[in-house]
Protein backbone atom coordinates (compact mmCIF):
# COMPACT_ATOMS: atom_id res chain seq x y z
CA UNK A 1 0.00 0.00 0.00
CA UNK A 2 1.18 3.43 -1.50
CA UNK A 3 0.72 6.68 1.07
CA UNK A 4 1.06 9.68 -0.68
CA UNK A 5 0.49 13.67 -0.27
CA UNK A 6 -2.11 14.88 -2.41
CA UNK A 7 -2.48 18.31 -3.41
CA UNK A 8 -6.13 18.91 -5.17
CA UNK A 9 -9.35 20.37 -3.44
CA UNK A 10 -12.11 17.91 -2.28
CA UNK A 11 -14.24 18.57 -5.44
CA UNK A 12 -12.36 17.81 -8.00
CA UNK A 13 -10.15 14.69 -7.01
CA UNK A 14 -11.50 12.21 -8.49
CA UNK A 15 -11.51 8.43 -6.55
CA UNK A 16 -13.07 5.61 -5.27
CA UNK A 17 -13.97 7.05 -2.23
CA UNK A 18 -13.22 10.47 -0.36
CA UNK A 19 -13.22 10.27 3.71
CA UNK A 20 -13.59 13.19 6.00
CA UNK A 21 -13.99 12.95 9.81
CA UNK A 22 -16.69 14.49 12.49
CA UNK A 23 -16.69 15.74 15.39
CA UNK A 24 -19.48 15.14 17.91
CA UNK A 25 -21.13 18.41 19.14
CA UNK A 26 -24.52 19.94 18.79
CA UNK A 27 -23.81 20.83 14.68
CA UNK A 28 -21.49 18.20 13.57
CA UNK A 29 -21.32 19.95 9.96
CA UNK A 30 -18.44 22.32 10.84
CA UNK A 31 -14.42 23.60 9.53
CA UNK A 32 -13.79 21.36 6.56
CA UNK A 33 -17.11 19.17 7.23
CA UNK A 34 -19.11 22.62 6.53
CA UNK A 35 -16.96 23.16 3.28
CA UNK A 36 -17.90 19.47 1.82
CA UNK A 37 -21.72 20.49 2.53
CA UNK A 38 -21.06 23.32 0.49
CA UNK A 39 -19.69 21.58 -2.45
CA UNK A 40 -22.99 18.88 -2.05
CA UNK A 41 -25.20 21.66 -1.64
CA UNK A 42 -25.98 21.14 1.76
CA UNK A 43 -26.38 17.25 1.78
CA UNK A 44 -24.20 17.17 5.09
CA UNK A 45 -26.57 19.29 6.82
CA UNK A 46 -29.52 17.11 5.92
CA UNK A 47 -28.03 13.76 6.91
CA UNK A 48 -26.92 15.50 9.86
CA UNK A 49 -30.33 16.40 10.71
CA UNK A 50 -32.01 13.26 10.47
CA UNK A 51 -29.43 11.66 13.09
CA UNK A 52 -27.00 9.86 10.57
CA UNK A 53 -24.39 11.80 10.88
CA UNK A 54 -23.30 12.47 14.37
CA UNK A 55 -19.93 12.42 14.54
CA UNK A 56 -20.26 9.41 17.54
CA UNK A 57 -16.36 7.79 17.74
CA UNK A 58 -15.96 5.64 14.78
CA UNK A 59 -19.62 6.10 13.27
CA UNK A 60 -19.71 5.33 9.60
CA UNK A 61 -21.53 7.10 7.29
CA UNK A 62 -21.30 6.36 3.61
CA UNK A 63 -23.14 8.28 1.00
CA UNK A 64 -22.56 6.85 -2.89
CA UNK A 65 -22.26 9.15 -5.68
CA UNK A 66 -22.08 12.71 -3.74
CA UNK A 67 -23.16 15.74 -5.74
CA UNK A 68 -20.89 18.53 -6.46
CA UNK A 69 -17.89 15.82 -5.63
CA UNK A 70 -15.75 13.94 -8.54
CA UNK A 71 -15.72 11.24 -6.17
CA UNK A 72 -17.78 8.32 -5.95
CA UNK A 73 -18.37 7.99 -2.68
CA UNK A 74 -17.98 10.43 0.28
CA UNK A 75 -17.34 8.52 3.86
CA UNK A 76 -17.60 10.71 6.87
CA UNK A 77 -15.87 8.53 10.27
CA UNK A 78 -17.02 9.47 13.53
CA UNK A 79 -14.15 11.25 15.62
CA UNK A 80 -15.65 11.42 19.14
CA UNK A 81 -15.93 14.82 20.81
CA UNK A 82 -13.13 17.44 19.81
CA UNK A 83 -11.52 17.69 23.38
CA UNK A 84 -11.29 14.33 23.62
CA UNK A 85 -9.70 13.93 20.11
CA UNK A 86 -5.81 13.14 19.64
CA UNK A 87 -3.68 11.19 17.39
CA UNK A 88 -4.07 7.89 19.34
CA UNK A 89 -7.65 8.61 18.05
CA UNK A 90 -7.12 9.68 14.80
CA UNK A 91 -4.87 6.64 14.12
CA UNK A 92 -8.08 4.64 15.19
CA UNK A 93 -10.19 6.84 12.41
CA UNK A 94 -7.67 6.13 9.91
CA UNK A 95 -7.45 2.95 10.75
CA UNK A 96 -11.24 1.90 10.45
CA UNK A 97 -11.61 4.17 8.07
CA UNK A 98 -9.33 1.89 5.56
CA UNK A 99 -11.24 -1.49 6.87
CA UNK A 100 -14.28 -0.51 6.24
CA UNK A 101 -13.44 0.64 2.65
CA UNK A 102 -11.48 -2.26 2.29
CA UNK A 103 -14.07 -4.92 2.71
CA UNK A 104 -16.26 -2.57 0.11
CA UNK A 105 -13.97 -3.52 -2.73
CA UNK A 106 -12.47 0.03 -2.53
CA UNK A 107 -8.84 0.07 -3.92
CA UNK A 108 -7.94 3.60 -3.69
CA UNK A 109 -8.84 6.77 -1.22
CA UNK A 110 -8.25 9.79 -0.52
CA UNK A 111 -8.02 10.79 3.42
CA UNK A 112 -8.63 14.52 4.60
CA UNK A 113 -7.15 15.82 7.64
CA UNK A 114 -9.26 18.45 9.56
CA UNK A 115 -8.51 22.21 10.15
CA UNK A 116 -6.13 22.91 12.68
CA UNK A 117 -4.08 19.82 13.66
CA UNK A 118 -0.55 20.08 13.69
CA UNK A 119 0.42 18.71 10.18
CA UNK A 120 3.74 16.41 10.66
CA UNK A 121 1.85 14.57 13.91
CA UNK A 122 -1.33 14.58 12.16
CA UNK A 123 0.00 12.89 8.83
CA UNK A 124 2.41 10.51 11.06
CA UNK A 125 -0.74 9.44 12.98
CA UNK A 126 -2.58 8.51 9.99
CA UNK A 127 -0.08 6.29 8.13
CA UNK A 128 0.67 4.52 11.57
CA UNK A 129 -2.97 3.91 11.90
CA UNK A 130 -3.45 2.68 8.97
CA UNK A 131 -0.85 0.27 7.93
CA UNK A 132 -1.56 -1.29 11.29
CA UNK A 133 -5.46 -1.33 9.90
CA UNK A 134 -3.93 -2.56 6.69
CA UNK A 135 -2.08 -6.17 8.56
CA UNK A 136 -4.07 -9.44 7.86
CA UNK A 137 -3.44 -12.90 8.74
CA UNK A 138 -3.61 -14.41 5.90
CA UNK A 139 -0.46 -15.21 4.71
CA UNK A 140 -0.86 -19.51 4.91
CA UNK A 141 -4.49 -19.14 3.18
CA UNK A 142 -4.08 -20.33 -0.18
CA UNK A 143 -7.01 -18.64 -1.69
CA UNK A 144 -5.86 -15.04 -0.46
CA UNK A 145 -9.17 -12.09 -1.08
CA UNK A 146 -6.29 -10.16 -3.19
CA UNK A 147 -9.54 -8.44 -4.79
CA UNK A 148 -10.11 -6.75 -1.19
CA UNK A 149 -7.16 -4.72 -1.04
CA UNK A 150 -6.32 -0.72 -0.23
CA UNK A 151 -3.32 -0.21 -3.21
CA UNK A 152 -2.78 3.79 -2.51
CA UNK A 153 -4.10 6.17 0.00
CA UNK A 154 -3.43 9.99 -0.82
CA UNK A 155 -3.50 12.42 2.06
CA UNK A 156 -5.23 15.39 1.30
CA UNK A 157 -6.27 18.60 3.67
CA UNK A 158 -2.99 20.11 4.53
CA UNK A 159 -2.44 23.98 3.27
CA UNK A 160 0.88 24.71 1.52
CA UNK A 161 2.89 26.14 4.29
CA UNK A 162 2.00 22.50 6.14
CA UNK A 163 2.92 20.23 3.61
CA UNK A 164 7.11 19.68 3.93
CA UNK A 165 5.91 19.12 8.22
CA UNK A 166 3.52 16.83 6.76
CA UNK A 167 5.90 15.34 4.37
CA UNK A 168 8.25 14.66 6.99
CA UNK A 169 5.33 13.17 9.54
CA UNK A 170 4.43 10.73 6.60
CA UNK A 171 7.87 8.94 6.33
CA UNK A 172 7.97 8.91 9.72
CA UNK A 173 4.61 6.93 10.42
CA UNK A 174 5.04 4.68 7.02
CA UNK A 175 8.53 3.56 8.62
CA UNK A 176 7.12 3.27 12.14
CA UNK A 177 3.57 1.55 10.68
CA UNK A 178 6.16 -0.72 8.50
CA UNK A 179 8.31 -1.95 11.55
CA UNK A 180 5.35 -2.87 13.19
CA UNK A 181 3.65 -4.96 10.97
CA UNK A 182 7.47 -6.73 10.16
CA UNK A 183 7.15 -7.49 14.30
CA UNK A 184 3.45 -8.62 13.95
CA UNK A 185 4.34 -11.01 10.77
CA UNK A 186 7.24 -12.32 13.06
CA UNK A 187 4.61 -12.56 15.91
CA UNK A 188 2.06 -14.29 13.43
CA UNK A 189 4.58 -17.11 12.53
CA UNK A 190 3.27 -20.81 13.52
CA UNK A 191 6.32 -21.92 15.65
CA UNK A 192 6.68 -25.46 13.47
CA UNK A 193 7.76 -21.91 10.77
CA UNK A 194 9.30 -19.76 13.08
CA UNK A 195 12.35 -21.98 15.30
CA UNK A 196 14.74 -19.97 17.36
CA UNK A 197 17.31 -20.59 14.50
CA UNK A 198 14.82 -19.14 12.36
CA UNK A 199 13.88 -16.38 13.88
CA UNK A 200 18.04 -15.11 14.46
CA UNK A 201 17.95 -15.58 10.58
CA UNK A 202 15.16 -13.17 10.04
CA UNK A 203 16.54 -10.71 12.59
CA UNK A 204 20.01 -11.32 10.43
CA UNK A 205 19.01 -10.54 7.06
CA UNK A 206 16.75 -7.56 8.52
CA UNK A 207 19.60 -6.03 10.24
CA UNK A 208 22.10 -6.36 7.42
CA UNK A 209 19.08 -4.69 5.00
CA UNK A 210 18.87 -2.13 7.37
CA UNK A 211 22.67 -1.29 8.31
CA UNK A 212 22.71 -2.38 11.89
CA UNK A 213 25.04 -4.62 13.21
CA UNK A 214 24.47 -7.96 14.11
CA UNK A 215 25.16 -10.90 16.34
CA UNK A 216 24.14 -14.01 16.49
CA UNK A 217 25.06 -16.38 19.35
CA UNK A 218 24.77 -19.83 18.77
CA UNK A 219 24.33 -22.73 21.24
CA UNK A 220 28.43 -23.12 21.32
CA UNK A 221 28.47 -19.37 22.56
CA UNK A 222 25.79 -19.05 24.83
CA UNK A 223 27.48 -22.21 26.72
CA UNK A 224 30.37 -20.91 26.35
CA UNK A 225 29.43 -17.16 27.87
CA UNK A 226 27.78 -19.53 30.90
CA UNK A 227 24.23 -18.17 30.08
CA UNK A 228 23.14 -20.89 32.42
CA UNK A 229 19.25 -19.39 32.80
CA UNK A 230 18.76 -19.44 29.28
CA UNK A 231 20.21 -22.80 28.41
CA UNK A 232 17.84 -24.49 31.25
CA UNK A 233 15.19 -23.63 29.36
CA UNK A 234 16.67 -24.24 26.50
CA UNK A 235 17.48 -28.13 27.06
CA UNK A 236 14.30 -29.70 26.72
CA UNK A 237 13.71 -28.86 23.30
CA UNK A 238 15.77 -30.09 20.10
CA UNK A 239 15.76 -27.04 18.62
CA UNK A 240 19.13 -24.54 20.09
CA UNK A 241 18.35 -21.20 21.44
CA UNK A 242 20.03 -18.09 20.44
CA UNK A 243 20.80 -14.89 21.82
CA UNK A 244 20.29 -12.34 19.12
CA UNK A 245 22.17 -9.17 19.77
CA UNK A 246 21.34 -6.31 16.97
CA UNK A 247 23.31 -2.47 18.01
CA UNK A 248 22.38 0.78 16.49
CA UNK A 249 25.07 3.25 16.57
CA UNK A 250 24.44 7.06 15.94
CA UNK A 251 26.66 8.21 12.77
CA UNK A 252 27.89 11.55 15.16
CA UNK A 253 30.06 9.60 17.91
CA UNK A 254 28.49 9.81 20.99
CA UNK A 255 30.22 11.36 23.99
CA UNK A 256 31.96 9.73 26.49
CA UNK A 257 29.31 8.96 29.08
CA UNK A 258 26.23 8.97 27.14
CA UNK A 259 23.68 7.11 27.69
CA UNK A 260 23.12 3.50 25.64
CA UNK A 261 19.77 2.34 25.56
CA UNK A 262 19.40 -1.75 25.62
CA UNK A 263 15.90 -3.03 24.94
CA UNK A 264 15.57 -6.47 25.51
CA UNK A 265 12.76 -8.75 24.47
CA UNK A 266 11.60 -12.42 25.52
CA UNK A 267 11.23 -14.96 22.57
CA UNK A 268 10.13 -17.77 23.50
CA UNK A 269 8.80 -19.25 20.00
CA UNK A 270 6.73 -21.67 21.43
CA UNK A 271 5.54 -22.00 25.45
CA UNK A 272 4.17 -25.32 26.32
CA UNK A 273 4.94 -24.73 30.11
CA UNK A 274 8.05 -27.41 30.14
CA UNK A 275 7.51 -30.21 32.44
CA UNK A 276 4.62 -27.80 34.40
CA UNK A 277 2.96 -27.95 31.39
CA UNK A 278 0.30 -25.42 30.55
CA UNK A 279 -3.68 -26.63 29.77
CA UNK A 280 -4.70 -27.96 26.33
CA UNK A 281 -6.74 -25.22 26.28
CA UNK A 282 -5.76 -22.48 24.39
CA UNK A 283 -2.05 -23.74 24.14
CA UNK A 284 -1.62 -22.70 20.54
CA UNK A 285 -1.42 -18.90 21.19
CA UNK A 286 1.60 -19.61 23.24
CA UNK A 287 3.57 -19.40 19.47
CA UNK A 288 2.93 -15.48 20.69
CA UNK A 289 5.17 -15.92 23.18
CA UNK A 290 8.09 -14.15 21.33
CA UNK A 291 5.83 -10.96 20.81
CA UNK A 292 8.63 -8.91 23.03
CA UNK A 293 11.65 -10.45 21.03
CA UNK A 294 9.93 -9.53 17.51
CA UNK A 295 8.80 -5.91 18.57
CA UNK A 296 12.34 -5.15 20.15
CA UNK A 297 13.62 -6.28 16.55
CA UNK A 298 10.92 -3.48 15.06
CA UNK A 299 12.03 -1.06 16.95
CA UNK A 300 15.83 -1.51 15.26
CA UNK A 301 13.92 -1.36 12.12
CA UNK A 302 12.55 1.85 12.36
CA UNK A 303 15.44 3.09 14.48
CA UNK A 304 17.62 1.85 11.63
CA UNK A 305 15.51 4.34 9.50
CA UNK A 306 15.11 7.05 11.86
CA UNK A 307 18.50 7.60 13.28
CA UNK A 308 18.27 8.62 16.62
CA UNK A 309 20.26 10.21 18.84
CA UNK A 310 21.90 7.48 21.12
CA UNK A 311 23.63 4.21 21.08
CA UNK A 312 21.26 1.34 21.12
CA UNK A 313 21.65 -2.73 21.93
CA UNK A 314 18.62 -4.98 21.17
CA UNK A 315 19.45 -8.05 23.04
CA UNK A 316 16.80 -10.92 22.09
CA UNK A 317 17.13 -14.44 23.99
CA UNK A 318 15.12 -17.20 21.66
CA UNK A 319 14.29 -20.68 22.73
CA UNK A 320 11.25 -22.98 22.76
CA UNK A 321 9.73 -24.28 26.66
CA UNK A 322 9.47 -27.89 25.76
CA UNK A 323 8.77 -31.08 28.24
CA UNK A 324 11.09 -33.97 27.46
CA UNK A 325 13.66 -36.34 28.71
CA UNK A 326 16.45 -33.60 28.51
CA UNK A 327 13.84 -30.45 30.02
CA UNK A 328 14.84 -29.30 33.28
CA UNK A 329 12.35 -30.19 36.23
CA UNK A 330 10.89 -28.42 39.14
CA UNK A 331 13.33 -27.99 41.72
CA UNK A 332 16.02 -28.04 39.56
CA UNK A 333 18.88 -25.50 40.67
CA UNK A 334 20.44 -23.22 37.77
CA UNK A 335 23.51 -20.60 37.75
CA UNK A 336 22.53 -17.61 35.62
CA UNK A 337 25.37 -15.87 33.92
CA UNK A 338 25.77 -13.65 36.14
CA UNK A 339 26.89 -16.12 38.77
CA UNK A 340 23.32 -15.76 40.84
CA UNK A 341 21.65 -19.26 41.40
CA UNK A 342 18.15 -19.95 40.74
CA UNK A 343 15.90 -22.29 42.11
CA UNK A 344 13.16 -23.44 39.46
CA UNK A 345 10.05 -24.50 40.60
CA UNK A 346 7.95 -23.80 38.03
CA UNK A 347 9.55 -24.82 34.32
CA UNK A 348 6.40 -22.44 32.97
CA UNK A 349 8.46 -19.16 34.55
CA UNK A 350 10.49 -19.44 31.90
CA UNK A 351 10.48 -15.77 30.49
CA UNK A 352 12.63 -14.73 33.37
CA UNK A 353 15.13 -16.83 33.19
CA UNK A 354 15.82 -16.05 29.32
CA UNK A 355 15.77 -12.61 30.18
CA UNK A 356 17.89 -12.77 33.41
CA UNK A 357 21.00 -13.83 31.06
CA UNK A 358 19.86 -11.25 28.28
CA UNK A 359 19.47 -8.67 30.86
CA UNK A 360 22.68 -9.43 31.97
CA UNK A 361 24.29 -9.58 28.92
CA UNK A 362 22.96 -5.91 27.55
CA UNK A 363 24.67 -4.72 30.56
CA UNK A 364 28.00 -6.64 29.83
CA UNK A 365 27.55 -5.05 26.40
CA UNK A 366 27.49 -1.53 27.62
CA UNK A 367 23.98 -0.73 27.83
CA UNK A 368 23.26 2.09 30.50
CA UNK A 369 19.91 2.67 30.58
CA UNK A 370 17.36 -0.79 30.17
CA UNK A 371 13.54 -1.61 28.86
CA UNK A 372 12.65 -4.93 28.84
CA UNK A 373 9.53 -6.42 27.36
CA UNK A 374 7.83 -9.73 27.40
CA UNK A 375 4.61 -11.40 27.53
CA UNK A 376 6.01 -12.50 31.07
CA UNK A 377 2.93 -13.08 32.90
CA UNK A 378 -0.75 -14.60 33.22
CA UNK A 379 -0.99 -12.41 36.47
CA UNK A 380 -1.01 -8.79 34.26
CA UNK A 381 -4.16 -10.17 32.15
CA UNK A 382 -5.94 -10.36 35.40
CA UNK A 383 -5.51 -7.18 36.40
CA UNK A 384 -5.11 -5.02 33.57
CA UNK A 385 -6.88 -6.63 30.83
CA UNK A 386 -6.32 -6.32 27.34
CA UNK A 387 -6.05 -2.30 28.30
CA UNK A 388 -2.98 -1.44 29.44
CA UNK A 389 0.84 -2.76 28.94
CA UNK A 390 2.21 -3.30 32.85
CA UNK A 391 4.75 -0.91 33.91
CA UNK A 392 7.39 -1.94 36.57
CA UNK A 393 10.06 0.29 37.62
CA UNK A 394 13.52 -0.19 39.46
CA UNK A 395 15.09 2.31 41.40
CA UNK A 396 15.39 5.59 39.06
CA UNK A 397 11.69 6.58 39.05
CA UNK A 398 12.96 9.35 36.52
CA UNK A 399 13.60 6.39 34.02
CA UNK A 400 10.03 4.89 34.57
CA UNK A 401 8.51 8.43 34.22
CA UNK A 402 10.75 8.63 31.14
CA UNK A 403 9.29 5.16 29.43
CA UNK A 404 5.83 6.10 30.64
CA UNK A 405 6.00 9.66 28.87
CA UNK A 406 6.97 8.27 25.98
CA UNK A 407 4.02 5.89 25.73
CA UNK A 408 1.60 8.53 26.25
CA UNK A 409 3.20 10.34 23.66
CA UNK A 410 2.98 7.94 21.41
CA UNK A 411 -0.24 6.49 22.11
CA UNK A 412 0.01 3.12 23.73
CA UNK A 413 -1.77 2.49 26.89
CA UNK A 414 0.56 1.67 30.02
CA UNK A 415 0.21 1.97 33.76
CA UNK A 416 2.73 1.53 36.72
CA UNK A 417 2.89 -1.42 38.61
CA UNK A 418 3.67 -1.77 42.33
CA UNK A 419 7.80 -2.66 42.93
CA UNK A 420 7.28 -2.00 47.09
CA UNK A 421 10.55 -3.63 48.69
CA UNK A 422 8.12 -6.20 50.57
CA UNK A 423 7.63 -7.75 47.08
CA UNK A 424 10.92 -8.86 46.65
CA UNK A 425 10.52 -11.71 50.19
CA UNK A 426 8.57 -13.69 47.69
CA UNK A 427 11.34 -15.02 45.45
CA UNK A 428 13.83 -14.76 48.50
CA UNK A 429 15.29 -18.77 47.53
CA UNK A 430 15.67 -21.35 49.90
CA UNK A 431 18.04 -23.49 48.20
CA UNK A 432 19.46 -21.22 46.09
CA UNK A 433 19.92 -17.27 45.69
CA UNK A 434 16.67 -16.67 44.26
CA UNK A 435 13.46 -18.71 43.18
CA UNK A 436 11.52 -18.47 39.83
CA UNK A 437 8.24 -18.10 41.30
CA UNK A 438 6.94 -16.30 44.59
CA UNK A 439 6.01 -18.09 47.85
CA UNK A 440 3.16 -15.59 48.44
CA UNK A 441 -0.65 -15.73 47.15
CA UNK A 442 -0.90 -13.43 44.47
CA UNK A 443 0.92 -10.41 42.93
CA UNK A 444 2.24 -12.76 40.31
CA UNK A 445 3.52 -10.20 37.69
CA UNK A 446 4.91 -8.07 40.10
CA UNK A 447 7.38 -10.78 41.47
CA UNK A 448 8.20 -11.66 37.70
CA UNK A 449 9.20 -8.54 37.50
CA UNK A 450 11.64 -8.29 40.37
CA UNK A 451 13.09 -11.35 39.26
CA UNK A 452 14.41 -9.59 36.61
CA UNK A 453 14.95 -6.58 38.51
CA UNK A 454 17.65 -8.66 40.43
CA UNK A 455 20.08 -9.34 37.46
CA UNK A 456 19.35 -5.41 36.14
CA UNK A 457 20.87 -4.31 39.80
CA UNK A 458 21.37 -0.77 40.17
CA UNK A 459 21.02 -0.22 35.94
CA UNK A 460 17.99 2.30 35.36
CA UNK A 461 15.62 -1.05 34.11
CA UNK A 462 11.98 -0.70 33.12
CA UNK A 463 10.00 -4.28 32.27
CA UNK A 464 6.62 -4.46 30.18
CA UNK A 465 4.62 -6.93 30.72
CA UNK A 466 2.90 -7.02 27.47
CA UNK A 467 0.88 -10.69 27.79
CA UNK A 468 -2.42 -9.24 27.94
CA UNK A 469 -1.96 -6.63 25.03
CA UNK A 470 0.27 -8.12 22.61
CA UNK A 471 -2.83 -10.22 21.22
CA UNK A 472 -5.71 -9.06 20.01
CA UNK A 473 -8.35 -11.53 20.35
CA UNK A 474 -11.15 -9.91 18.85
CA UNK A 475 -10.93 -8.07 15.47
CA UNK A 476 -11.92 -4.30 16.04
CA UNK A 477 -12.68 -1.52 13.70
CA UNK A 478 -9.19 -0.82 12.90
CA UNK A 479 -6.89 -3.75 13.73
CA UNK A 480 -7.38 -7.55 12.62
CA UNK A 481 -7.48 -10.28 15.30
CA UNK A 482 -3.82 -11.39 16.26
CA UNK A 483 -0.75 -9.50 16.99
CA UNK A 484 -0.73 -6.32 18.19
CA UNK A 485 2.97 -5.04 17.87
CA UNK A 486 2.61 -3.21 21.19
CA UNK A 487 5.45 -1.44 22.66
CA UNK A 488 7.08 -0.17 19.56
CA UNK A 489 6.06 3.00 19.16
CA UNK A 490 6.66 3.56 22.94
CA UNK A 491 10.13 2.49 22.21
CA UNK A 492 10.82 4.20 18.92
CA UNK A 493 9.46 7.09 20.73
CA UNK A 494 11.90 7.15 23.74
CA UNK A 495 15.28 6.69 21.40
CA UNK A 496 13.46 9.49 19.17
CA UNK A 497 13.93 11.51 22.54
CA UNK A 498 17.55 11.80 22.69
N1 LIG B 1 4.15 -17.01 28.53
C1 LIG B 1 3.55 -17.14 29.80
C2 LIG B 1 2.71 -15.94 30.20
C3 LIG B 1 1.48 -15.69 29.40
C4 LIG B 1 0.25 -16.08 29.88
C5 LIG B 1 1.53 -14.99 28.23
C6 LIG B 1 -0.89 -15.81 29.17
C7 LIG B 1 0.39 -14.73 27.52
C8 LIG B 1 -0.83 -15.12 27.99
C9 LIG B 1 4.63 -17.30 30.88
O1 LIG B 1 5.78 -17.93 30.49
C10 LIG B 1 4.02 -18.10 31.97
O2 LIG B 1 3.65 -19.21 31.70
N2 LIG B 1 3.90 -17.52 33.15
C11 LIG B 1 3.32 -18.18 34.25
C12 LIG B 1 4.11 -17.83 35.47
C13 LIG B 1 3.73 -18.62 36.68
C14 LIG B 1 4.12 -20.07 36.51
C15 LIG B 1 4.43 -18.02 37.88
C16 LIG B 1 1.88 -17.69 34.39
O3 LIG B 1 1.63 -16.52 34.20
O4 LIG B 1 1.02 -18.52 34.67
ZN1 LIG C 1 5.63 -20.03 30.63
ZN1 LIG D 1 6.24 -17.77 28.44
Amino acid sequence: MQITLGTQPFATVETEALVAYVFENGDPVQGRIAELDQFTNGLLKKIAKGGELTGKTLEMTLVHAPVGLKAARLLLVGAGKRDKFDSAVLRRVAGAALRYLKTRGVHHFVFAAREDSAAGDTAQAIAEGMLAADFESDKYKTDKKNDKSIDSVQLAGFADGERSAAEKGLARGVVIGESQNFARDLINEPSNKLTPRVLAEKAEAMAKQAGLAVDVLDEKRIVEMKMGALLSVAQGSIEPPRMIVITYTPSAAPKAGAPVLGIVGKAVTFDTGGISIKPSDGMEKMKYDMAGGATMLGVMRALAALKPNVKVICVVPATENMPGGRAQKPGDVQTAMSGKTIEVLNTDAEGRLILADAVHYAKQLGATHLVDAATLTGAIVVALASINVGVFGGADQAWTDKVLSSAKAAGEKMWPMPMDDEYREFIKGTVADIQNIGSGKGGGSITGAWFIREFAGDTPWVHLDIAGTAWNDDAKAWLAKGPTGVALRTLVHLAMSY
